[in-house]
Parts: structure tokens; C-alpha cells; sequence
């Protein structure tokens, strides 16, 4: 049987985000096993770098949830994410588990390619911000397959529900979760990772905030895509990353360290730092 996890970043009860969740994976035709994770009341500390979670065999060594959300969303066969716009971004929790994923590319066969809906409930118009680029980041980099990234208005705990058409909705993802080809991009999103966020380049130029694909921009500022030769969430550009950049990190301070050591000792004595 499949298992469908839903993972609800809001602290609000019945809140928005809880209810669509619910709504899309209630809708799911297939037999399957459901559970949620509020990440809001789980542990989740900030990663602290130490890149331990760089060698396949090891677990994250924080004493805090986190193994056991990223458990969860590897065993799942579909991920349902609810997670508000809280001043103009994703709510701050989704970033701190996004942070946490630097060692996952040691483990992405586990997620690749399975279905992920992520809804963003947000509660003024024009103030969705970054929040769809920013949330599209965590499942493209577990190369998921992403079916939706649906921003919902709605501003009251349970507000959505007021509104049929959003009821429909999350039913028709839940419908067809299972059985999506994934999302398709708009024409001024990016072609790649669904982005709506573009760096203006010169001579008409134009790249994707995230996956920094570039295009053209033309007539009405559609931007042309057709001669991009890039993207970072290409299972290529994650591996060379990852597990080649990143992974080197420690043998580049191996070799800069002692020059380092000498370079930050006047900042030593320095102990300014305050606390409650
Ligand atoms: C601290 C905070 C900041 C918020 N910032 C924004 C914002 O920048 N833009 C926006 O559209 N809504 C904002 N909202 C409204 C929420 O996105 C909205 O109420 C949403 O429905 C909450 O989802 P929930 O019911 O799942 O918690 C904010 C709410 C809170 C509590």
C-alpha cells in the first residue's frame, strides 16, 4: 500500500494549510496509509555546518527531529507540504528543514521522482513575495516530482474553506497525485523548476533565481528558454555539486587552514557577544 505523508508548517489549528493538506490527501483514490507531521511542533534546530551528514553512512548528529521527518518523507511514496506565506517568504521553519538537506543527494533515490503538492496559503493579495520560488527549492533538490505549487488566498484560520473552488482543488490534486505527468510551467515561469523569480541580465537576458537557467526575454517579456543549456536541479548539476564541490569543502580547508588560523586570530579576543 502506499504511504502519503503530509507535512503542515503552521502552528494554527485547522488552520489553512492544515486543511487543504488534509483535503488533497483525502481525495487520493489509490489505497494508501496517510500521515501528518506538523513540523511546527517538532524540535528543528538551525544545521551547525558540520558537514558530517556529507558521508552517506551518517545520520544528521543534531539531538533535535529532524531524522525523523527526513525518515518519513523518504519512506512516503507522495508528500503533500502546507506552508504559509509569513512575511513575504515561506514560514521560517520550511528554510531551517530546507537548510538541513545538504547531505540528501546521498540519499535521493529514496524521493526521486515520487509526487509532491506544496500549497501556500497567504493572506493578502500581492504579498505572496518569494514564497513560490522558495518553497519549489526543498523538493527539487530531493528531485521530486513536483504536481503542484499552488498559492491559495485565504487569510482566517479555515478561511480556504469558505470558497468552493479551493475545496475542488486540492480534491482534483489529491485525484490525481498518483498519476500526474507534473507540473507545467506558465509562460512566465521557468521552464525548469516552475520559478517565477528572474535576475534581469543585460542585452535582454534573463535567469531563473534558483536553477539559473537563462533565457531571452521577448515580446511582452515572455522569456525564451529554447537555448538553455543549464540548470542546477538536473540530476547532473545536484551530483557534481553535492557530492563533488561541497564534498571537496573539507580538503580545501585542510589545505587553507593554517593560513586561515593566522588570518582570524586578531579576531579572537574579541568577545562581544551578548545574550538574554
Ligand atoms: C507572522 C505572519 C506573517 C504573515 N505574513 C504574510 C505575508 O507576508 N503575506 C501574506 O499574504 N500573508 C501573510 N500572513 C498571513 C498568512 O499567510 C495567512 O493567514 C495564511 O492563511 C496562514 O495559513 P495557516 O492558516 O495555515 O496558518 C502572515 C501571517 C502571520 C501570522
Amino acid at each position: 500500500m502506499k504511504k502519503v505523508l503530509g507535512l503542515v508548517i503552521s502552528h494554527r489549528k485547522l488552520g489553512n494549510s492544515e486543511i487543504l493538506v488534509k483535503e488533497v490527501m483525502n481525495s487520493i483514490p489509490e489505497p494508501c496509509s496517510r500521515e501528518l507531521i506538523r513540523l511546527t511542533d517538532l524540535k528543528l534546530e538551525p544545521c551547525n555546518a558540520c558537514y558530517r551528514c556529507l558521508e552517506p553512512e551518517n545520520d544528521c548528529p543534531i539531538k533535535d527531529d529532524f531524522n525523523f521527518v527526513i525518515r518519513k518523507i523518504r519512506e512516503a511514496d507522495a508528500l503533500v507540504i502546507g506552508v504559509p506565506v509569513y512575511i513575504l517568504g515561506p514560514h521560517g521553519c520550511y528554510k531551517m528543514l530546507t537548510d538541513r538537506l545538504l547531505g540528501i543527494q546521498n540519499h535521493v533515490e529514496d524521493t526521486k521522482d515520487k509526487p509532491c503538492v506544496i500549497v501556500i496559503p497567504h493572506g493578502a493579495k500581492g504579498w505572496e513575495g518569494y514564497s513560490k520560488t522558495a518553497t519549489l527549492v526543498m523538493p527539487r533538490l530531493l528531485r521530486m516530482k513536483i504536481v503542484d505549487c499552488w498559492e491559495v488566498h485565504a487569510t482566517l484560520p479555515g478561511e480556504s474553506l469558505l470558497n468552493p473552488d479551493n475545496i475542488k482543488y486540492a480534491q482534483n490534486l489529491g485525484m490525481r497525485i498518483f498519476n500526474d505527468s507534473g507540473y507545467q510551467p506558465g509562460s512566465r515561469e521557468c521552464p525548469f523548476c516552475g520559478s517565477d523569480l528572474f535576475r534581469l541580465l543585460s542585452e535582454n537576458r534573463l535567469e531563473c533565481s534558483i536553477c539559473s537557467a537563462q533565457g531571452i526575454l521577448k515580446y511582452d517579456n515572455i522569456p525564451d528558454f529554447s537555448e538553455a543549456d543549464y540548470c542546477r536541479f538536473s540530476d547532473q548539476e545536484l551530483e557534481e555539486h553535492f557530492k563533488g564541490w561541497v564534498a571537496n569543502t573539507k580538503t580545501r580547508f585542510l589545505e587553507k587552514k593554517e593560513r586561515l588560523k593566522v588570518l582570524q586570530k586578531d579576531y579572537r579576543n574579541k568577545e562581544w557577544w551578548i545574550k538574554p
